[in-house]
Formats: C-alpha cells, sequence, structure tokens
C-alpha cells in the first residue's frame, strides 16, 4: 500500500495572455531550433543526443549509483563551459570542495564551470535565474525538494513536481537542463516512472562496477535516434571514450582456449565484436546450475535445451556458465551462435579458431535465423583482421556477397554451424 497525500497545486495554470487560436501558427513558419543545438564535446556522449542539447529540453541521465554519472556529467559540463558559457552544476549530494576534488582528478578546465550545494529547487531555481547559464544540471532529482510539499525528497510526488517545475523554467528560457536520476535495484529511475515521460531523453549509464567498460544508452529521446550508444571507459582520470569498442573488448582475448567465441553485436547502428565464454562442468548435486552474466538467463536456458535436443550434446548432466568479456550487457538474438559455441566448445573441450566469429540467432528447430545489418557486422569483422566468419544462410541469401579479405562461411543449422567453427 502507497499513502498518497493530497497535495496543494501551486500556482494555478501558468499565465494566459493571448488567446489560443492567435497563438496556433502553420507549423512551415515555425522557427527550427535545429542549429541552435549545445554541442557537448565529448563526441559519444554528443551522438547518444543526437548532436547535442537542444534548448530548453530535459535530458535525464539514469544509472546505479557509482556507475560514474556525476563524473561523466562533470567533464561534460567542464567541456561546454569552456566552448558555450558559463554551466551551473548543482549537487545536491556533494558539496563545493568535493566536485572541486573531482575536477582536479578529472583535470577539466573550471573557468566557467559554476558549483552550487543546494537542495531546495527554490534556491536552485534563483540562482539558475540569476546566472542564465548555457546548461543547468541537477544531481540528482531524488535530492532535490520543494517546501510546499511535505513528503521527503525522493518520493514520487517531489520528484514530479521538482521535475516540473523546471521544465516551467527552462522551455521559456531555452535552456537545456540535465538531471541526474539512480536507479532502484529493480533497474528503473527510483520513484516515478512518470519522470521518464515527463523529460525529453532518458539516457543510462551502464555497465559492471567491477569492469571499467560504460555503455550509454539512449532509451527516449525525442529529438534523435534511440539506437544510439556511447562506449566509455572507467580510468585514473574519469571515463574516456572508446572509440573502437571491438578492439577494446577483444584485447584479453586468449587464443585456442575452448569455450571462448566471438560474436558480432549490433550495438544501435554500430557492430561491436565481443568474446562470449562458456564453462560447463559435471553436476555435483541433482540440480545443474545454468549462470549467465551478460546474456539474459532464459535465453541461455533455450540455447542449452536446443544444443542437447537438436545438436545432440548431453548436457544434462552440465553445470554451465556463459559469460560476456567486459561487462557488456548483450540482449540481440544475434549472438545466440557464439554462445551456443561457446557451450559445445567447451562441452568437447576442442577451441575455436581464433579469427572466427560468429552471427546468428538459434531457432528452436535448430535452425538459424537471419539477423539484420549483416554487411556491417561482416566488415566490422573483417576490419579486426578476422579471417572467416560464420553466418546464417538465410541473411547473405537476401543480402550482398563477401566483404574484402573475409571468408563468409554460410551454415543453415546450429550443428553445421558448429562442425564449421571447430574445423
Ligand atoms: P560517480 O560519478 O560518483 O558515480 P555516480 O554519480 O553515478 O554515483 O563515480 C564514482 C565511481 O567512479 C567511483 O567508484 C570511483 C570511480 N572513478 C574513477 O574510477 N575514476 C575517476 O576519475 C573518478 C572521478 C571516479
Ligand atoms: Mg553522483
Amino acid at each position: 500500500m502507497v499513502e498518497t497525500i493530497e497535495e496543494r497545486r501551486p500556482g494555478g495554470g501558468g499565465a494566459r495572455t493571448s488567446r489560443a487560436a492567435e497563438r496556433a501558427q502553420p507549423l512551415g513558419e515555425v522557427g527550427s531550433a535545429e542549429g541552435h543545438r549545445v554541442n557537448v564535446p565529448i563526441g559519444e556522449f554528443n551522438r547518444v543526443l543526437g548532436g547535442g542539447l537542444v534548448p530548453g529540453s530535459l535530458v535525464l541521465i539514469g544509472g546505479d549509483p557509482g556507475i560514474g554519472k556525476s563524473t561523466l556529467v562533470l567533464q561534460a559540463a567542464a567541456g561546454i563551459a569552456a566552448q558555450s558559457g558559463t554551466v551551473l552544476y548543482v549537487s545536491a549530494e556533494e558539496s563545493a570542495q568535493q566536485i572541486k576534488l573531482r575536477a582536479e582528478r578529472l583535470a577539466v578546465p573550471m573557468d566557467d564551470l559554476w558549483v552550487l550545494s543546494e537542495t531546495n529547487l527554490t534556491a536552485v531555481i534563483e540562482a539558475a535565474e540569476e546566472q542564465r547559464p548555457a546548461l543547468l544540471i541537477v544531481d540528482s532529482i531524488q535530492t532535490v525538494w520543494v517546501d510546499d510539499i511535505t513528503s521527503a525528497a525522493g518520493s514520487v510526488s517531489q520528484v514530479r513536481e521538482c521535475t516540473a517545475r523546471l521544465m516551467q523554467w527552462a522551455k521559456p528560457r531555452n535552456i537545456p537542463v540535465m538531471l541526474i536520476g539512480h536507479v532502484t535495484k529493480e533497474g528503473t529511475i527510483a520513484g516515478p516512472r512518470v519522470l521518464e515521460h515527463m523529460v525529453d531523453a532518458v539516457l543510462y549509464l551502464e555497465g559492471d562496477r567491477f569492469h571499467q567498460y560504460r555503455i550509454l544508452r539512449g532509451v527516449k529521446n525525442r529529438f534523435g535516434s534511440t539506437d544510439e550508444v556511447g562506449v566509455f571507459e572507467m580510468a585514473d582520470a574519469g571515463l574516456r571514450e572508446v572509440r573502437s569498442p571491438s578492439e577494446a573488448f577483444l584485447e584479453e582475448r586468449r587464443d585456442g582456449t575452448s569455450g571462448s567465441t566471438v560474436a558480432v553485436t549490433m550495438e544501435g547502428t554500430r557492430p561491436i565484436l565481443v568474446e562470449m565464454q562458456a564453462l560447463t562442468t559435471s553436476t555435483s548435486f541433482g540440480l545443474p546450475r545454468r549462470t549467465a552474466n551478460g546474456l539474459e538467463a532464459n535465453r541461455l536456458q533455450l540455447l542449452v535445451a536446443v544444443l542437447q535436443k537438436r545438436v545432440g550434446l548431453a548436457l544434462g548432466g552440465q553445470d554451465i556458465y556463459a559469460n560476456v568479456v567486459g561487462g557488456l550487457r548483450i540482449a540481440e538474438p544475434a549472438s545466440d551462435l557464439a554462445v551456443a559455441t561457446a557451450i559445445a566448445s567447451s562441452f568437447r573441450d576442442r577451441p575455436v579458431d581464433g579469427r572466427t566469429a560468429l552471427i546468428g540467432e538459434v531457432g528452436l528447430s535448430g535452425e538459424l535465423r537471419s539477423v539484420h545489418h549483416i554487411d556491417r557486422r561482416v566488415n566490422e569483422a573483417a576490419r579486426l583482421g578476422f579471417q572467416r566468419v560464420i553466418v546464417p544462410r538465410a541473411s547473405l541469401r537476401q543480402r550482398g556477397g563477401d566483404a574484402a579479405g573475409v571468408e563468409t562461411v554460410r551454415v543453415g543449422t546450429l550443428a553445421e554451424a558448429i562442425e564449421a567453427a571447430m574445423a
């Protein structure tokens, strides 16, 4: 049960100075804001935003605590301040000294970067109104509050009201606002889902706290595609852009060990090569374990079932562990083939050739189903020096031929693919 306290609506419905009919105008005559985006001098960040911050827009950056949201936003803030005018960074979680310490560690320019440690949103808006920055940042939306509402900071009504007030302030002034939001254990931005509906763009910073890679993913964007992702690496001096993610994810790969394969997954419009690992060991207690790291557990179960029934591997008495190397999380079925082949390779203890990449979705009858963007995937594998790519026959029927310098092996079923991979 959730207690809801009825609230007074502050301020009424806003000023109605002109009649609505007089304000309507032909769409063609409406001025375009496209040219005035505020450029974020971090390429990966800018791309996820769709090419910069739209004036007056609210962007929510969500993520687990400690994942690097404040770091990323501070780096972006410093870059924008150096380029486009003052940035006001309001922190309701850290003191100005703490922010300064972090900025020193990040070695970012500080000239036009203003900080304010404040939790009262009315004071925040006052300060912003006086300063008129090029960008306002509120870190985090769950720790600011307005005093007309009696519930605690971070509650549904506080978060909703604070966001609404920031929006009312930002839209007419054409100033972009970045909000930081923490994510709950269930993986949604804490408190209200309603927050996601209110803002213009929602970006999640994901990754594994114990790995250095971070993925910035757009889940909602009114001004750009939600397909784009940015890849970063957490280093001593903050988040560093990873321009060639495939190379980074394959860096520690060892040739010639069983249970390791390379998948080509699409993150948005960008192909990324990642290493998949699997380990099978005989079960010591009755019920075999199936542990997936970076993959969906259900998908792993399904692949194991197909390997048992359609390929004839006796996995019933095996514990199976599958892992995506580098802390990346993969939901795309096109990496099925690489996962299934890694399991088969570990089970038979036969390595897959290190210069072979695998692409394909596995169907329940053991067939390989076509995947989209096959050309781009194959080209990326070729670029990284892979010599052979195993792909579903169905994919290449729809599309063009071989990419330069790489042999594409077309197969129809999972069983054929496994034989080809371990040949
Ligand atoms: P932070 O940005 O404070 O996370 P959030 O705002 O999402 O809660 O990042 C905290 C983590 O980042 C912390 O565990 C230390 C790490 N970190 C680095 O590894 N290098 C750095 O230069 C910085 C500033 C942080
Ligand atoms: Mg923080």
